[in-house]
């Protein structure tokens, strides 16, 4: 072994040729580390480089859970079988001279019960994010929101999911004015997908997954520049993400009813576009004043939770590719964690960080919130300023979440990565997949209330009947009210 040069260094590998004694042609040796400091993660890594070292066989055995740390016997299972799938994954669709791995069977040789459950979820769970990345590498041209909708009945179908879309009369009629407005300047008009999953035994909790669908950012009449553009196909993360996520719940148990919301547009400059200065009405009743175009992600957004809070879910979690600030602020391998409810919250931390999905928190510094302030309307859709950008753009979605316990995760920076790296690779990551179905199957509905100022004016809103045409100025009908307090109080379940 010394004369290969292995030394068993993490991510380290030597193929060595067996002989005869094994019966097999040959034995690959994958470097764990210090065997005292192996983590659950570093097998989902041990798994990837696997899947990348025996692209050339059809067949492999593995004992590596026998590295994996005491009492994780299902966790490593898990992850070993989500690194093999994520560290193999390829996107060679578009590749006149593919090199496709032959790896087509990675045997785990354990036969605990634990192991057998935990290889399932992982397979379950790998698939699923194969399934996000594909739709994230997917070029734009063949991706609209029509076009990602059929792709998310081909991958519910059969799963128990229940998938209602919104054309883009319905939306209009259904005073989704965030939608819209972001949609009405593309070629491809937009969708608003719901996708309802209902265990068979009644649900202890009800929670809402929202995923931000932009099937191209060009920015609108605030245009991108040509750099700023070229990842911008990356833009409907979070709607993968969720999709993805929804179609594993049967799989793995989930004893929650759990909808998803997913806004899908594609942002355009044209003759059409909504343009700086035109003021939508959300959902909600809110309205923006839009004053740029290429903030669309938070206007979609604010639709989709208005539509959660009405829908009474126990808690929101919402994921979206939302500024470059967040990853001014964090890098591109950490997602930002804001939220107006510390339990909730805490939830989603524990469960990224079970997942191995890398999260951070931000605040939601109340007194920001007049940074958004409009001269015309209830909100503006960017800050004045223009510091602290992740921060306001939570604060701004934060309007739309009511008394609800609500998170967002801002995941601009992993969504895709910029080079291999362990199980990412280059491209789509589908990051967020794991952790929605680790959340889900640990969920334990939020007790107390929430903190922060919720809604522009503070009270919840009845339903508006009037039509609210998108693009059309709306007026607001709410009373203008004092300013918010500098300390956040609690404030009591709203009554029925
Ligand atoms: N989709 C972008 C955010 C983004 C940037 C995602 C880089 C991934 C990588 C979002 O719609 C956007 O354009 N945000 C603006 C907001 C600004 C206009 C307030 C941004 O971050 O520049
Ligand atoms: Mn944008
Ligand atoms: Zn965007």
């Amino acid at each position: 072994m010394t004369a290969t040069g292995f030394e068993g260094k993490r991510g380290q590998t030597a193929l060595v040729p067996a002989g005869d004694a094994l019966g097999v042609p040959a034995v690959l040796l994958v470097g764990v580390g210090d065997p005292a400091a192996v983590t659950v993660d570093g097998l989902r890594r041990a798994g990837a480089t696997v899947a990348r070292a025996a692209g050339k066989v059809r067949t492999v055995a593995t004992t590596l859970l026998d590295a994996a740390p005491r009492g994780t016997a299902e966790a490593a299972a898990q992850a070993l079988a989500e690194g093999v799938l994520l560290g193999g994954y390829q996107f060679l669709e578009f590749k006149s001279q593919a090199t496709p791995s032959a790896l087509r069977r990675v045997s785990v040789l354990d036969g605990r019960a634990e192991v057998r459950r935990g290889l399932a979820r992982g397979s379950a769970v790998g698939g699923a994010t194969v399934w996000a990345r594909d739709r994230v590498n997917e070029p734009p041209d063949t991706q609209s929101p029509a076009q990602f909708v059929a792709a998310a009945r081909r991958r519910l179908a059969g799963t128990g999911v229940r998938v209602e879309v919104l054309t883009e009369r319905q939306i209009l009629a259904q005073r989704l004015g965030g939608v819209a407005g972001v949609g009405q300047g593309s070629a491809r008009p937009p969708r608003f997908l719901k996708c309802t999953y209902e265990p068979t035994r009644r649900a202890p909790g009800h929670l809402a997954l929202v995923g931000k669908g932009v099937v191209f950012d060009s920015g609108g009449l605030s245009l991108k520049t040509a750099a700023g553009m070229e990842t911008m196909k990356t833009d409907m993360s979070g709607a993968a993400a969720v999709v993805a996520a929804m179609s594993v719940l049967g799989k793995v148990g989930v004893r929650h009813r759990v909808t998803g919301y997913v806004p899908l547009v594609e942002n355009m400059p044209s003759g059409t576009a909504i343009r700086p200065g035109d003021v939508l009405r959300i959902r909600n009743g809110t309205t923006v004043e839009v004053l740029n175009t290429d903030a669309e992600g938070r206007l979609i957004l604010a639709d989709a939770l208005s539509l959660a809070v009405e829908n009474r879910v126990d808690a929101i979690v919402d994921l979206a590719t939302l500024t470059g600030a967040c990853v001014v602020a964090l890098g591109d391998k950490i997602a930002g964690l804001m939220g107006n409810h510390d339990g909730w919250r805490d939830q989603v931390q524990g469960a990224a960080d079970r997942a191995g999905e890398p999260v951070w928190p931000l605040p939601l510094p109340t007194d920001y919130r007049r940074l958004l302030d409009s001269e015309v309307a209830d909100l503006k859709n960017v800050s004045a300023g223009g510091y602290g950008g992740a921060l306001t753009a939570g604060i701004f979605l934060q309007q739309f979440v009511g008394d609800r316990p609500w998170v967002h995760l801002d995941i601009a920076g992993p969504s895709r990565a910029s080079g291999d790296d362990g199980y990412l690779v280059k491209g789509g990551t589908g990051f967020g997949v794991r952790t929605l179905v680790e959340l889900v199957s640990g969920f334990t509905v939020p007790e107390g209330t929430v903190t922060g100022a919720n809604g522009a004016s503070g009270k919840p809103r009845a339903a508006r009947t009037v039509a609210n045409r998108a693009g059309a100025a709306a007026k607001s009908t709410k009373k203008p009210t004092a300013r918010k307090s500098l300390t956040p109080k609690p404030r009591p379940p709203r009554s029925r």
